[in-house]
């Protein structure tokens, strides 16, 4: 794999500025966004009345801690636009995203807010290792899912040639990958994963493509996942991570020099971990719930948004500003079984260190009795598909899952091609107990 340092002259100042001149351009910003939110957004006028603060009683960035959390419900309670700070002719753009119950959360954004979303999706395909005039494959949906676009207009700011291919269609994914030759794909990894099946039925050698890095995000997935993927196809697989909430994809981006967990474009978004059952802010470098304040959103600010997602803040490295931990899980991902918490990602990481076993999997819990019983189906590797290979490969699951994460599971080792293929973001759990 190529080496893909950027030469510092190319960075945005700010990515490589002091942390004081960082805290300085936050606190500024956040004086502006809570009285921006405040003056034209009647939820958080009264969240803040509710909460007896006033946006002129934050004088230092610790301030923050005084002011409520958002949650999803707020922008589900006020569908579809109440909680917009600009009247509605200046939004230039809606995005929403469905969720799996209810109505969905909308978002919207002013021509400003496209310009900066721009910026920081750009910003992160660099520090990804892309150079204007690479030619970037986007394979996130396009629509009102916020992948698509996102990764397009950052592509185009950057000065890259575009293919705004969107999901599905897998066949005609390969054949333009093969014709196009693109340096760069974006994609969610579990579909890179059928592009990779995709490669293979054809009979094509995926390490002889052109693409030089896979931005991938849009869900969770491991270090195991990233060394498949990057053995698979001789590539760079860099991590990429935002909600739709906040504005979409490039809220944070690993640098491939480092890769050692995402950069957060903290002049946009401010971060802030906090203990989920009490709320506490949390030190960094500790694990919890991840909440963002955004710093310069015109049309949807969010102040204290609690995204869900379970990670901790870092110092910066190749950058000046903080890192997040890859994330390993939502809350609401996790499973509780038999008294143990379980995310799908600890279960990815005991497949992806069996040879016999693929990346293809689906966990399926039951209640058995009284019992919470779980199945981990799998799809074994073509030259492992033999009886005796599967149910080593059944039996050594079992074993690492039990002696590693402490619960018992069924493990099925199914055909290659067993499992239903995603392509956006993956279903990785089924669990019967609800509804
Ligand atoms: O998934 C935005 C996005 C598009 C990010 C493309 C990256 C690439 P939503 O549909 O609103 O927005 O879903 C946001 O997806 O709260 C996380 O739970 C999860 N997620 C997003 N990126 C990552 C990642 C887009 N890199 C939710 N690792 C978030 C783990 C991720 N989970």
């Amino acid at each position: 794999m190529l080496g893909l340092t950027p030469d510092r002259t190319t960075l945005d100042p700010i990515e490589i500025a002091s942390r004081d001149e960082i805290a300085a351009l936050q606190l500024a910003r956040l004086k502006r966004t809570l009285a921006h939110a405040y003056e034209n957004v009647a939820h958080y006028r009264a969240a803040f009345a509710a909460a007896g603060v006033h946006p002129d009683d934050l004088t230092g960035l610790g301030d923050l801690a005084k002011f409520p959390f958002t949650r999803k419900s707020d922008l589900r309670e006020t569908y579809p636009f109440g909680m917009f700070a600009v009247p509605r002719e200046k939004i230039a753009r809606i995005h929403a995203s469905s969720g799996t119950t209810g109505r969905p959360t909308v978002v919207g954004y002013t021509a400003g807010d496209i310009d900066n979303w721009a910026t920081v999706v750009a910003r992160s395909i660099r520090a990804s290792g892309g150079r204007p005039g690479d030619m970037v494959h986007v394979a996130y949906g396009y629509g009102l899912f916020t992948g698509g676009l996102g990764a397009h207009y950052g592509a185009e700011r950057l000065g890259c040639t575009v293919v705004p291919m969107s999901g599905g269609m897998t066949e005609r994914q390969v054949q333009l990958i093969e014709d196009f030759r693109p340096d760069i794909i974006m994609v969610t990894p579990s579909y890179m994963l059928a592009i990779l099946d995709q490669f293979r039925a054809a009979g094509l050698d995926p390490r002889a493509t052109s693409l030089k890095v896979g931005i991938f995000g849009a869900e969770p997935w491991t270090n195991a996942m990233r060394a498949e993927i990057e053995d698979a196809f001789d590539m760079h697989a860099v991590d990429i991570y935002g909600l739709s909430e906040v504005i979409g994809p490039g809220v944070a981006n690993e640098c491939v020099e480092t890769k050692d967990g995402l950069h957060i474009w903290e002049d946009h978004f401010y971060p802030e971990v906090i203990d989920p059952a009490t709320g506490d802010p949390l030190p960094d470098g500790e694990l919890g719930e991840l909440v963002f304040t955004s710093l310069t959103k015109e049309a949807l600010p969010v102040i204290r948004y609690r995204t869900g997602d379970l990670t901790r803040l870092m110092p910066g490295t190749a950058r000046s500003m903080r890192r997040m931990e890859k994330v390993t899980g939502r809350s609401d991902d996790m499973i509780i079984l038999r008294g143990v918490n379980v995310f799908p990602t600890q279960i990815e990481e005991q497949i992806l260190k069996l040879a016999a076993l693929s990346p293809h999997y689906l966990i399926e819990i039951r209640r058995e009795g009284r019992l919470d019983a779980m199945t981990v189906h799998v799809e074994c590797r073509p030259d492992a598909a033999d009886p005796a290979a599967r149910a080593a490969a059944s039996e050594r699951l079992h074993a690492a899952v039990k002696n590693l994460i402490g619960i018992s599971i069924e493990a099925r080792v199914l055909d290659p091609g067993a499992i239903d293929r995603s392509m956006g973001k993956a279903k990785r759990v089924v669990d019967h107990r609800k509804g």
